[in-house]
């Protein structure tokens, strides 16, 4: 059989992925790469990233305070050394994305415009209005398409890596538009396949999040670090859980609860609507069970309200925010306040992997949200994962190319087989099922429940038991589901079901970290254990698949250079 094969191949289309696949060309223009993505690359989540991209670009800031920033804002979960790496990088790549045509918004002195966000102790946060990830996709993927070495897979859906001897070579794809399964083989492999927020009811994230990479690295046996690290945004809109950018409070935008108070005063006096993403969540939840949240037909909200800073300001630099409450809460934000509540928004854990992008298993890489580098810890700060993608995307592609220009070719006879078992496991496990009468919509729903109860904002040692075990028999379920569309072509259902079958695993892992680590430490807020306990899990959990109900785990301690770890207040 032929395979489509390349040196480099990239799975996923969104910043991470395409800034991968062009710093691979530019390390070495010889280098063949492939860019497999299960939508069209201008439809990555990427696209819905709003607030900014940050980088110690302006005089008053400094690496080290870029650095302090995030260290202390992970709860000093961080890996320093790759904080530095991060801190020093962000501007050159931000200056990057200018020559690539990004349109920054600019002050009146043409320099590119930067705003406050939550943790930090400056304006860092460059952006493009309020649009940011449109703009910035639209600059990499515009400039990828001049480089003939790049050949893309759009609308193809990877459903396992390729092993041989230990080394990743390549992927199993099913072609969406023909319902072909094909092998594509590669020297190396990066996941750049964004976060896992659909685990989740209440989400930012967009339904192809699914956490398809980090899923495929975990059953080929690499660990996933940090789990139990899942952001919730203090600002989505209730219901949809559209993101209400974080710049709305960089621009001076308060958060009211229902007496009208700026109750933030209590929680985080010193920098109120700029604290943490973590701190504030909590504040909010705190709010809603001491009764001061206002009682809307999808649950409790509090208020966010710009009508201070006047339409020309709102217009200027948040218009989105105003097309948004128009589109989706049928109010004017310049005359109404926002109504809005934490919302899961981010996976600050992800598949195990260095600095340059290198997972333990050789031939794979990993950059982006799917990736877990060290850079975010317990809590990231925003603005920081745009930059992030464009850093550690780079870097993998750069590291991805050196390797595989010194790696032997990919040989064909195990990959056919392994096609050949591949393809016939989804017939057997999805198309082939007879009898079966559980639905994947249905399980789906009960899973992203679950999931808001038992790993949400606050945990407990009963609700992630509960949650372990509600997991175990929607995982039960699912092996009784039943697939009406047996089409070949964009069969949406089976794609649906491969899915659910990554968020259940997922979730468990989540689950299962976050019920070990017997502390609180940023995002992680255990109200069993509300201290941080740096004595005992001042480390890196890794999960391992042993089998999809036992995750054995594993510690790794934490790489601290100049920040010692001190109290975390602000
Ligand atoms: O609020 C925001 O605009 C989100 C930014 C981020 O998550 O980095």
């Amino acid at each position: 059989m032929d395979f489509e094969s390349y040196d480099v191949l990239v799975v996923g289309g969104g910043l991470a992925g395409i800034r991968a696949a062009i710093a691979a060309v530019e390390t070495n223009p010889r280098v063949k790469v492939g860019m497999v993505s299960k939508v069209y690359p201008m439809r990555s989540h990427t696209v819905s990233a709003e607030g900014g991209a940050a980088a110690a670009l302006r005089p008053e800031d400094s690496y080290e305070n870029h650095a302090f920033d995030t260290v202390k804002g992970s709860d000093y979960l961080a890996d320093q050394d790759v904080v530095e790496a991060f801190v020093r990088e962000a501007p050159i790549e931000l200056i990057q994305m200018e020559h690539w045509g990004c349109p920054w918004s600019r002050d009146p002195d043409g320099k590119i415009s930067a705003r406050p966000f939550g943790g930090m102790t400056t304006w860092r946060t460059c952006f493009a209005a309020d649009k940011t990830g449109f703009h910035m996709l639209h600059a990499v993927f515009q400039t990828s398409l001049k480089y003939p070495q790049i050949t893309r897979h759009d609308e193809a859906f990877v459903t396992k890596l390729l092993v041989e001897d230990s080394r990743c070579v390549g992927v199993v794809a099913l072609d969406m538009k023909t319902g072909r399964f094909d092998a594509i083989t590669a020297k190396s492999v990066i996941l750049a396949t964004g976060g896992l927020g659909r685990t989740y009811a209440f989400t930012t994230n967009g339904n192809i999040c699914t956490g398809d990479g980090m899923s495929l690295a975990y059953r080929a046996g690499v660990g996933l670090k940090d789990m139990e690290m899942v952001q919730f945004h203090p600002t989505g809109l209730p219901f949809t859980g559209i993101l209400i950018t974080e710049a709305v409070r960089g621009e001076g935008g308060y958060l009211l609860n229902n007496e009208g108070e700026r109750f933030l005063k209590r929680y985080v006096p010193n920098k109120m609507e700029l604290g943490p993403r973590d701190i504030i969540s909590r504040a909010m939840m705190t709010e809603f069970e001491e009764g001061r949240g206002f009682e809307g037909p999808h649950g409790k909200y509090l208020h966010l309200d710009v009508r201070h800073l006047g339409e020309k300001v709102i217009d200027r630099k948040l218009p989105f925010m105003r097309e948004l409450g128009r589109e989706f809460v049928g109010i004017d934000i310049v005359k109404e306040p926002i109504p809005v509540r934490p919302v899961q928004h981010y996976m600050m854990g992800g598949i195990d992997a260095d600095i340059s992008g290198a997972t333990p298993m050789a031939g794979l890489y990993a950059a982006g949200e799917c990736a877990n580098v060290g850079l975010n810890g317990a809590n990231r700060l925003g603005s920081n994962s745009l930059s992030e993608c464009l850093v550690f995307g780079a870097a993998a592609g750069r590291a991805a190319a050196d390797y595989s220009s010194a790696a032997k070719p990919v040989t064909a006879n195990p990959v056919d087989a392994i096609l050949w078992d591949e393809a016939r496991r989804v017939e057997v496990a999805y198309l082939e099922k007879k009898g079966g009468s559980e639905r994947i919509g249905a399980i789906r729903e009960e899973m992203q429940h679950e999931m808001d109860a038992g790993a949400g904002v606050f945990r407990t040692k009963e609700g992630l038991q509960k949650l372990i075990e509600r997991l175990g028999g929607l995982r039960e379920r699912f092996g009784r589901i039943k697939i009406e569309d047996t089409s070949k072509t964009f069969n949406t259902e089976l794609t649906s079901a491969m899915e659910l079958d990554f968020m259940l695993e997922i979730s468990q892992t989540i689950a299962v970290s976050a019920l070990a680590r017997e502390e609180s430490r940023g995002a992680h807020a255990r109200r069993d254990f509300p201290q941080r306990n740096d004595e005992k899990y001042l480390k890196h959990s890794l999960v391992f698949s042993r089998d999809a109900a036992k995750p054995r785990l594993e510690y790794r301690d934490v790489h601290i250079e100049n920040f010692k770890p001190q109290a975390r207040t602000y």
